[in-house]
């Protein structure tokens, strides 16, 4: 290992907990960003991972299957869980939802064609005994045609997709599905004639499951949950390229019978006037490797703005929110924080949430992948995890050389700088994501399907891959397991 490199000291985080109604917001600051590029070995050659080996996932293989048997696209996925994280089967079923597309798309058009779709496999088979490609059947897509646009004033939209969330089961049965609700506004050549309006929604369903298979009734209505509010939450107004999305729910074991959910957000400043600030900076007293505000602002830092939202339920039904301040901002850090969940393990609040290499703000460089934060609870002064930098599990990388695209990766990249993306902590630390691109700038394939699950060990304010697990730490592909079902002793 090459040891750490020169460069600023992380910023000292207490993760000391206050209420979730404070007002009080983490920073993922600059200092603690620069930690990924410390962790980097600057003599790594090209196409070689520059990144530490306990924070990279393994390298996966070109010739993968496909979970769909070639129906559809599949990206951003997730399980049916309950108020803790739990993994449902339901009858014998395991059930997961996926963002999907049709294969006559570009996989990177796939966007502003999402829906979502279903699918199932027998619970309690070990992974090495199921089909290659994780043996689910596709079920099909959640919702009829046109359900999903009908929560938009503006009927006039050009594009309506539905993009992630989280499902929790409930009693028989039952699943409140949260995802994003988006409509785009969009003239031919991909312009906006408005910006976008993404919402957080909610649809309510029933999950039927037997031997033969898994059918939903119900999803056929949408409720309107959360739309961003300029105040915490970047609006449309204030920047028509914001991010507000991805909501996960959870209960607080802190707060017992309240239900929370975390999101993706953008700090609500106007694009053009956002600033940042020393503690957005947050280098020591005398730091040498400091920046001034001055500098970071004058360098278009100022363009990637993430937060990590949270809201409350107001009632049981879980159709009434309320915004609360941010947990987590990442002002002149990366611009996306997607895919946020939490994690309880040990007395600790561990969140979790995903960034790609091309949305970190100028200065600031790191990997794709899922990033973690721990604290006492939901709000914390979070410490980034493993040296202050973050990074839990990052696609192999080196960072001494630029990146690229997904669809035309930079000749010096290492094969898995986009092999995996959105990925997703379940219990047991098994983090399961889907294939980008794998392969070099002169021989690479696009995705489209689940990657191998991993896993990753916590160990308080550090984590690292575990390479016994699996084949030299891949495990099934698309292995999603659940870890209870509904009818033997399950929550629900
Ligand atoms: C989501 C995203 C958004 C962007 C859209 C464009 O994955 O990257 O940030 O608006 O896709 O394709
Ligand atoms: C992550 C993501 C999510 C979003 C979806 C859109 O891969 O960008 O944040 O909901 O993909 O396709
Ligand atoms: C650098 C940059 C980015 C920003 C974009 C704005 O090229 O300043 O940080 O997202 O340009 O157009
Ligand atoms: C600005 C922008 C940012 C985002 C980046 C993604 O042009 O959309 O909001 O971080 O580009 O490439």
């Amino acid at each position: 290992p090459a040891g750490l490199q020169p460069g600023p000291e992380p910023t000292v985080h207490t993760q000391e907990a206050y209420a979730p109604e404070d007002d009080f917001t983490a920073k993922w600051t600059r200092a603690d960003a620069k930690q990924l590029k410390r962790l980097s070995d600057p003599d790594a050659p090209s196409r070689e991972n520059s990144m530490p080996a306990s924070l990279t996932m393994p390298e996966v293989p070109q010739d993968f299957p496909d979970m769909s048997n070639g129906e559809v696209w599949v990206w951003d996925t997730w399980p049916l869980t309950d108020e803790d994280g739990n993994q449902y089967s339901v009858n014998g079923q395991e059930v997961i939802f996926s963002l999907v597309a049709d294969r006559s798309l570009g996989f990177d058009e796939r966007h502003h064609y999402a829906k979502i779709g279903y699918f199932f496999r027998p619970a309690g088979i070990a992974a090495d005994e199921r089909p290659e490609n994780g043996g689910w059947t596709y079920g099909g897509l959640v919702f009829d045609e046109g359900v999903t646009g009908k929560i938009f004033e503006d009927q006039s939209f050009s594009h309506q997709t539905q993009w992630s969330g989280s499902a929790r089961i409930f009693k028989g049965g039952q699943i409140k599905l949260f995802f994003t609700d988006v409509a785009f506004y969009r003239n031919p050549d991909g312009s906006n004639i408005k910006p976008y309006d993404p919402r957080i929604a909610l649809s309510v369903g029933t999950v039927h499951a037997n031997k033969n298979g898994v059918k939903f009734t119900g999803f056929d209505k949408v409720t309107d949950l959360l739309k961003a509010d300029g105040t915490f939450y970047q609006t449309g107004e204030q920047n028509e390229f914001f991010n507000f999305r991805d909501p996960f729910t959870f209960e607080d074991p802190a707060n017992p019978g309240e239900t929370y959910m975390v999101f993706e957000g953008n700090s609500a400043m106007p694009r053009e006037s956002a600033k940042c600030t020393e503690e957005d900076l947050g280098y020591r007293e005398g730091d040498p490797y400091a920046e001034t505000v001055d500098q970071v602002n004058a360098s278009g830092a100022t363009y990637q703005i993430g937060n990590i939202g949270l809201a409350k339920a107001k009632n049981k039904e879980l159709t009434e929110w309320e915004f609360l301040p941010p947990i987590l901002s990442a002002n002149c850090v990366t611009d996306q924080t997607e895919r946020p969940q939490f994690v309880f393990e040990n007395g600790k609040a561990y969140l979790f949430t995903i960034s790609h290499r091309g949305t970190f703000a100028s200065g600031i460089d790191g990997p794709e992948g899922v990033y973690g934060f721990v604290g006492d609870g939901i709000r914390s002064d979070f410490q980034p995890l493993n040296g202050g930098s973050g990074l839990a599990l990052g696609n192999p990388t080196n960072l001494n050389f630029a990146g690229g695209q997904p669809f035309a990766p930079d000749y010096n990249q290492h094969p898995g700088h986009f092999q995996a993306y959105s990925h997703y902590v379940m219990p047991g630390g098994l983090v399961q994501s889907f294939i980008d691109t794998i392969g070099t700038h002169d021989d690479f394939v696009r995705g489209g399907t689940l990657a191998p699950t991993v896993k990753i060990d916590l160990d308080g304010v550090n984590s690292a891959v575990d390479y016994s697990y699996g084949d030299g730490g891949l495990g099934g592909w698309a292995d999603i397991p659940a870890n209870l079902d509904v009818n033997s002793g399950g929550k629900v």
